[in-house]
């Protein structure tokens, strides 16, 4: 069918035509605005789970909800390459939505002109130029150059303006697990002393299922600092919704067993419908109506495609040992390895000698450590993949 109404998105961060099974994890971000207006506090929100379930485009709507209420909104995407960026861009986006209040640098009381100068002074502390926000900067007040002093005060003095003015700050970090211990202890603290002063003043995380994990390590209260929500596969009925809706737009229906079968083979997870709906919908004959036929056809050459795609570019960034790593893990069938077992499978005497590979793999992104002794692959489908692309004369 014309490729041009294809209506599915596959990719990173693109918003579906249909967002579907996210409303209860969209209700907690909307009862926790709702309170803030009535001063009442909330836990601010981690979300986390593997690549592709649709964290980024959950960010992006929650981000969309606090502009709508007319809030500060900070987003800002974590890199680990570069751990260096994050107070940068943490003042450049917090000088940004600031500026984009125009009644703060209009009409300035005590408490905004406090907010602005402590924000200048943040972005002079850290080497950002070219915000300016028309105040001057206020010695002693977030430039100490310690993230974790600094993003405190910023939370006192940009929460207690946003709450004169009822509204709140919104700080969205994606790929949140790539901060340093030392950022994550800053963002905690930053939540921490905005709960205890009630300032509306809150961080929404996304980021990979080790999340809550390293956030526990930083700041020992950390688990009770957020709300954590696992973000996964969608429910059946979700991953139908996710498939046929966008669809029913375009006045294209799904055969039932055409829908049963692609939803069977993605799992139900966000980014693989995504893909297989929108291969099959290329491949599909139409008009109207999806058959069978065509999404055993499509589904296959979208495989091909994540095959390529989302496989293929984090096994070619593996070396020859980190490979060997990812295809001892295989055996366990995409569930969490033992460190142990990788390495008996190797051939190692213990599971030092896998440390390296483990810690690079870990760097790349390609595995996390869900728990102390066990490791698994960040990629939904990964085992499988690693078996299909296991050519001998790799070996
Ligand atoms: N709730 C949803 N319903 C339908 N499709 C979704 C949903 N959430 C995400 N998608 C689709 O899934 C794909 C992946 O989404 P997204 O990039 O947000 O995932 P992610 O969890 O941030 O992945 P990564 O960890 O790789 O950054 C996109 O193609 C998006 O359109
Ligand atoms: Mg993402």
């Amino acid at each position: 069918m014309d490729p041009r109404t294809n209506p599915y998105s596959p990719g990173a961060g693109l918003r579906p035509v249909a967002l579907a099974g996210r409303e209860r994890d969209i209700d907690v971000f909307e009862i926790l605005a709702d309170r803030s207006g009535k001063s009442l506090s909330s836990r601010s929100i981690v979300f986390s789970g593997l690549r592709g379930v649709g964290k980024t485009v959950l960010l992006a709507e929650l981000a969309g909800r606090a502009l709508e209420r007319d809030w500060l909104v900070v987003q800002i995407e974590a890199e680990h390459t570069s751990p260096d960026h994050f107070a940068a861009a943490f003042a450049g986006e917090l000088a940004n939505a600031v500026r984009r209040r125009r009644s703060w640098l209009g009409r300035a009381t005590d408490k905004v002109k406090e907010a602005l100068g402590s924000i200048s002074s943040f972005q002079a502390s850290v080497g950002v130029q070219g915000v300016s926000l028309g105040i001057d900067r206020i010695p002693g007040r977030a430039d100490s150059g310690r993230l974790q002093f600094d993003l405190v005060d910023l939370s006192e003095s940009v929460g207690s303006a946003a709450r004169e003015d009822h509204i709140g700050v919104v700080v969205l970090i994606d790929e949140m697990q790539d901060l340093t211990e030392e950022q994550m202890s800053a963002v905690c603290r930053s939540c921490h002393r905005a709960g205890q002063a009630n300032l509306p003043w809150f961080v929404i995380g996304g980021g990979l299922p080790n999340l809550p994990t390293r956030l526990a390590a930083a700041e020992s209260y950390a688990e009770r600092l957020f709300d954590y929500r696992s973000i996964d596969r969608l429910k059946d009925a979700d991953a139908l919704y996710a498939l046929t809706a966008p669809a029913i737009e375009q006045h294209v229906t799904w055969d039932a067993d055409a829908a049963g079968f692609l939803l069977g083979e993605s799992g139900g997870y966000p980014y693989f419908i995504q893909q297989f709906g929108k291969s099959v919908w290329d491949a599909a004959a139409g008009p109207g109506s999806i058959t069978l036929d065509d999404a055993t056809f499509g589904v296959a050459e979208g495989q091909q495609q994540l095959d390529h795609g989302f496989y293929a570019s984090r096994w070619e960034r593996a070396t020859r040992a980190e490979r060997d790593f990812l295809r001892a893990m295989a055996a366990d069938g995409g569930a969490p390895s033992r460190i142990g077992d990788v390495a008996d499978r190797l051939g190692k005497r213990n599971s030092n000698a896998v440390g390296p590979a483990r810690a690079n793999l870990i760097g790349k992104g390609i595995v996390f450590s869900p728990d102390y002794s066990l490791i698994a692959y960040t990629v939904p489908g990964m085992a499988d993949f690693v078996r299909r692309a296991d050519p001998a004369d790799e070996r």
